[in-house]
């Protein structure tokens, strides 16, 4: 009984001791910590008075004697250009995390116990050694490079017991080898650098291994055996890397695992049948690997998963016998991309907690179960590329999904009638849906006029189906409506006015978007995380359209992508299409359009895909801006266009002559066969600002 309070007082009577002691801050330390912080420019907010004990200064902690052993000053905006810390014998605990510094990393004190300088702008090698003392080293988020031994950095015995270089330059063999250093290190994080190598036999020897994070290195050789006796791991996170070979079945041993992500790897073999024996798991990530056989059934017992990713794989056999429905955690389930076979499982159904489901790119066949009208949490649904059957009984089973925000049902339906029942006129019907795909189903009937119900609808595509009649005039009144793919169709009539008045087409009203996809898509052969990347367009081409290219479809300034290809669309190209600034690319091709190019199109800066070859236009190729990079392929087909690209003559002369006035227009092209390339110059110069516009949407 006596000991506890004899402690008590003892640390009491030490507590008051320090709190009574003013100005016992060592006065050289004082001194070195004023010199830290006078090199800072611009200086600090601190209240580091000189006058002032330093022991009570902000971010400083001393020992009952005035030693300092504390300094933690992060998100300061430090900005020493060489960091050197002050001489302070006894500092054990540095934090300068978040701030600006740069340069090497400094010499360190010797009791030095943790050190977090994460987040900074430091380089060069870690060629430091950490005294033995030291137990947590964060330098993730850095610009540290070169490679690293940890048998020159860690002294023995170390208690290293946290180690964090993520997020650096990193380069040569991966640092698993730290653990034949220190033996006591319980997370070990070294992704995305470009580290290489397999992991090293040694990780066996930290039997204390709790977090173990590679990804986004350059990892290779098979998944190490070694891997599977570290049964104190709760994270094993090592995708984006080249590891090669099976999963062992010795997976099974890691039973305190939560999260396991191997995604984006070169695995082969089947997915260990006893995977399921990992009742802690949360997080399984095997997608975009070459794993083959079943789904292992036992993983229907993982009762904890929140998210089940398994796309891109091969993996096949029947899923309509797995019993999910001890799933009640799970969140995200994507078996997109492999070979399943087999019908939607009913079990499915009983997972409210469901927010997304992709199970396109498989052989699965039957109807949408009608119970899946009970996900009420669900807002991604992908069942693309099925061999699946009644259009009409899926979307008056979703319908009553009322969160379903993202809904793909390309290529998963096969020569029905579209969907056109009264039932999804109710205003509920879809009231939050974002985007909705019912392309290659070669679908029979018209534009039904339940989808001008959908306020929300940003992406409709019915491409490649046999959809005949008009597109109707409320397709112009859709308020979110900006992605329209009606490529591929029966459609007649003109090109409706309204559709000039596509409000999203016309002022940029993306508040709504949904920031954030529970999984990526693919659009356009591209896969998107985010809705807003996507490309604007509308897409008319390959169908029947009749009459003039409104004059007004210039209002629709922030198209990107025009297509109206391959109609009998007749009169001219409107010189109000320069107005389209944005548009990347623009296809006319294919119709009866006559007249000439407008001059104008010349000054659409962005566009790097254009063509009005097969039609019945007449005078010279517009020069400059763009149309420098447009090729033969841009205007075959229309005997009486002229200009160098068709190898025709404008004027009748011999060879090419400028036409009146273009010498004035910018010199940009002169005869000779020399050209200026001006056009091609700004060209580039574009293509650097706006890259990541174009590589996204092609
Ligand atoms: C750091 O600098 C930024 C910008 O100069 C400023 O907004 C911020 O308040 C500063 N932070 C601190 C802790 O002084
Ligand atoms: C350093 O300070 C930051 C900001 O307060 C904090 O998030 C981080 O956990 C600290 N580092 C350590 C090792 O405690
Ligand atoms: C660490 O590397 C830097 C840069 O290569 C070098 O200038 C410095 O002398 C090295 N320090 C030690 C202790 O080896
Ligand atoms: C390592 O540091 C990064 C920040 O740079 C952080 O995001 C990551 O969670 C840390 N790793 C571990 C295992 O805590
Ligand atoms: C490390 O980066 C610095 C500049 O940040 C560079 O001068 C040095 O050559 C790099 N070292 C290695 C090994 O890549
Ligand atoms: C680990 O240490 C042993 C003996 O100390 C040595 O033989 C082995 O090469 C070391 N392994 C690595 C990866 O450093
Ligand atoms: C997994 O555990 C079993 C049973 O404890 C043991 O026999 C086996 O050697 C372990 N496998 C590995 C790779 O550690
Ligand atoms: C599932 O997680 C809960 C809390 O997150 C935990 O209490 C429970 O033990 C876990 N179940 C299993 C089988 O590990
Ligand atoms: C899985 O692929 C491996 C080759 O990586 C092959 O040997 C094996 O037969 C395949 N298994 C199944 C079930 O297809
Ligand atoms: C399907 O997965 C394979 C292998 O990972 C990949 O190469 C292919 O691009 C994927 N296809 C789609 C449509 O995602
Ligand atoms: C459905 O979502 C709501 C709101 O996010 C959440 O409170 C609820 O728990 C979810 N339902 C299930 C069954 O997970
Ligand atoms: C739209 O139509 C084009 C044909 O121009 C087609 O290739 C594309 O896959 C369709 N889908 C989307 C989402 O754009």
């Amino acid at each position: 009984m006596a000991k506890p309070i004899l402690l008590l007082t003892l640390s009491l009577n030490l507590f008051l001791l320090t709190q009574n002691r003013v100005l016992s801050c060592d006065k050289q330390e004082q001194n070195s910590l004023l010199s830290f912080i006078s090199s800072q420019s611009p200086p600090l907010n601190l209240n580091w008075s000189p006058s002032s004990n330093c022991c009570r200064w902000e971010g400083i902690a001393c020992t009952p004697d005035g030693r300092v052993t504390r300094l933690w000053l992060p998100g300061k905006n430090l900005t020493a250009a060489s960091l050197s810390l002050p001489n302070l014998p006894y500092l054990a605990h540095i934090n300068l995390s978040q701030n600006h510094l740069s340069g090497l990393l400094p010499s360190l004190p010797p009791r030095l116990i943790t050190l977090d300088l994460s987040f900074n702008a430091l380089t060069g090698p870690l060629n430091r050694t950490l005294p033995t003392t030291t137990h947590t080293v964060d330098l993730s988020s850095n610009r540290f490079n070169g490679s690293l031994n940890p048998s020159l950095m860690l002294l023995r015995p170390s208690n290293l017991a946290i180690f964090n270089i993520s997020n650096n330059a990193f380069t040569g063999p991966n640092p698993s080898s730290i653990c034949n250093v220190s033996q006591s290190i319980k997370i070990l994080d070294f992704s995305a650098n470009q580290f290489t190598g397999p992991i090293s036999p040694s990780i066996t020897q930290c039997s204390n291994l709790q977090v173990l994070r590679g990804g986004s290195n350059s990892l290779s050789g098979p998944l190490s055996r070694d891997l599977y006796t570290l049964t104190s791991l709760q994270e094993l996170s090592l995708p984006n890397n080249q590891l090669s070979g099976p999963i062992n079945d010795a997976i099974a041993n890691l039973s305190n695992l939560v999260i396991l992500e191997l995604h984006v790897n070169e695995l082969t073999g089947p997915i260990p049948q006893n995977i399921g024996m990992l009742s802690r798991l949360e997080q399984l990530q095997l997608h975009s690997n070459n794993l083959n056989g079943t789904f292992p059934p036992s993983l229907t017992n993982s009762i904890n998963l929140t998210t089940l990713l398994l796309r891109n794989n091969l993996l096949n056999g029947q899923i309509s016998a797995l019993d999910f429905s001890k799933l009640q955690r799970l969140h995200a389930l994507d078996l997109g991309n492999n070979t399943f076979t087999g019908t939607i499982p009913d079990t499915l159904c009983l997972i409210k907690s469901l927010t997304a489901i992709r199970l396109a790119y498989n052989e699965l066949t039957g109807e949408v179960p009608p119970c899946m009208a009970s996900l009420k949490n669900l807002t991604h649904l992908s069942l693309s590329d099925n061999l699946l059957s009644n259009a009409a009984g899926a979307l008056t089973t979703l319908k009553h999904c009322h969160n379903l925000a993202v809904l793909f049902l390309s290529r998963c339906f096969h020569d029905e009638i579209v969907p056109d029942d009264n039932d999804l006129l109710h205003p509920d019907t879809f009231k939050n849906l974002q985007i909705l795909t019912l392309g290659g189903c070669k679908l029979n009937g018209q534009i039904p006029f339940w989808i001008s119900k959908l306020k929300k609808l940003k992406v409709l595509n019915l491409s490649f189906n046999k959809i005949h009649g008009p597109i109707p005039e409320w397709i112009g009144t859709m308020d979110s409506l900006y992605v329209l793919n009606l490529t591929q169709n029966s459609l007649t009539g003109e090109i409706p006015h309204k559709i000039t008045q596509l409000p999203a087409l016309i002022s940029d009203n993306t508040s709504t978007d949904l920031s954030h996809l529970a999984l990526p898509f693919l659009f356009d052969k591209l896969q998107y995380n985010r809705l807003f990347n996507l490309p604007r367009g509308v897409k008319l081409g390959n169908n029947s359209l009749t009459g003039i290219i409104p004059p007004e479809i210039g209002e629709l300034r922030l198209l990107h992508i025009l297509d109206l290809s391959n109609n009998n669309l007749s009169g001219g190209i409107p010189d109000s299409v320069s107005k389209l600034m944005n548009l990347e690319k623009l296809d006319m091709s294919g119709n009866e359009l006559t007249g000439e190019i407008p001059e104008s199109l010349t000054k659409l800066h962005f566009l790097s895909a254009f063509s009005v070859a097969d039609n019945d236009l007449e005078g010279e190729i517009p020069k400059g801006g763009q149309f420098e990079t447009f090729g033969f392929g841009a205007f075959e087909g229309n005997p009486k266009l002229c200009g160098e690209v068709v190898n025709r003559s404008c004027g009748g002369g011999i060879g090419f002559r400028p036409a009146a006035g273009e010498d004035e227009e910018g010199g940009v092209s002169f005869w000779c066969g020399v050209r200026i390339p001006f056009g091609v110059g700004y060209f580039v110069g574009l293509v650097a600002v706006s890259g990541v516009v174009l590589l996204k949407s092609w």
